[in-house]
């Protein structure tokens, strides 16, 4: 079993290998949204880029096609940042939603 410390919401939660940052925020009843984005969001598909995270540590997948295309112009600001629904854990990680 794995984990992820949220530092903005001082939790951390266990986490299932192959499930993503976002699920296992949401099973534990915590946000990577913020503000209206928690209703306006396109719920993990990829498209929305409102559940955009900073990885802060642990080892991660590269960034697949859809996150280097929601990301890209971000990244020069933030190379640690990544979409919580495409990050599938396979690591523990310390992450900051609401960046
Ligand atoms: S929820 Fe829309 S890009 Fe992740």
């Amino acid at each position: 079993m794995l984990e992820i410390q949220f530092v903005k919401q001082k939790r951390t939660v266990k986490v299932e290998a192959g499930e993503t940052i976002r699920e296992a925020a949401i099973r534990n009843k915590l946000s990577v949204y913020p503000h209206i984005f928690k209703i306006l969001n396109c719920r993990g598909r990829g498209l929305c880029h409102s559940c955009a995270v900073e990885v802060v540590s642990g080892n991660t997948e590269p960034r697949n096609e859809v996150e280097g295309q929601q990301l890209a112009g971000k990244l020069t600001k933030n190379p640690k940042l990544r979409l919580a629904c495409q990050v599938k854990v396979s690591d523990n990680l310390v992450v900051k939603t609401h960046v």
